[in-house]
């Protein structure tokens, strides 16, 4: 398995994934993934270019992604855990239909995790579909105690 780090010239790809993974989870309405495609893209190409936004994909070996992940940095502040380092937030986990269920995304993952060890990152956070609970439990990851309200 071939793993690569993202770069600018991978925003489109990234958005695709990010698009396919809401679509996949029941947003169906169009113009609401476009809208959302369309505020993404500038906030990802001035993230990488901060390198806030890490990426990491396997590619086949043409070179195609078939498997992507992402990793932002969020500014964080001073915490008796790690003062001043920032959090994670896993986002964008996308695999291609054909090629599930062959560790590509646990392989990811295990990068991106790895990355956080060797830069003392304390925590990483995400947000998991219910087809991905189970994958980022067998990695370690445990629900928190976060709350939230929607208005
Ligand atoms: C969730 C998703 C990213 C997983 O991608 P993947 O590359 O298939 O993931 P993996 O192969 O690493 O693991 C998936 C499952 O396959 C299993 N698996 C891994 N290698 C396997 C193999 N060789 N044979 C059989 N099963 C295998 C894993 O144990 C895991 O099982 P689980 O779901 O019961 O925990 C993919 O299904 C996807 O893109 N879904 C739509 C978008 C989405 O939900 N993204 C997550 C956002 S949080």
């Amino acid at each position: 398995m071939t793993i690569t780090r993202a770069t600018l010239t991978d925003v489109e790809t990234i958005t695709t994934h990010r698009r396919a993974i809401f679509f996949e989870t029941g947003y169906r309405d169009e113009r609401q993934l476009n809208d959302m495609c369309a505020g993404f893209r500038p906030w990802l190409r001035s993230r990488i270019s901060t390198q806030e936004y890490l990426g990491w994909f396997v590619v086949d070996p043409e070179g195609k992604v078939v498997s992507g992940l992402g990793l932002w940095l969020m500014d964080w502040p001073a915490h008796v855990i790690g003062p001043g380092l920032p959090r994670a937030n896993i986002l964008n986990v996308y695999t291609r239909p054909e090629s599930r269920r062959q560790g590509m995304a646990r392989a990811l993952i295990v990068s991106a995790l790895e990355w956080c060890r060797d830069h003392r990152i304390p925590r990483i956070r995400l947000n998991a579909t219910e087809q991905a609970r189970g994958l980022y439990q067998s990695l370690g990851f445990q629900p928190t105690n976060e709350m939230q309200l929607r208005i």
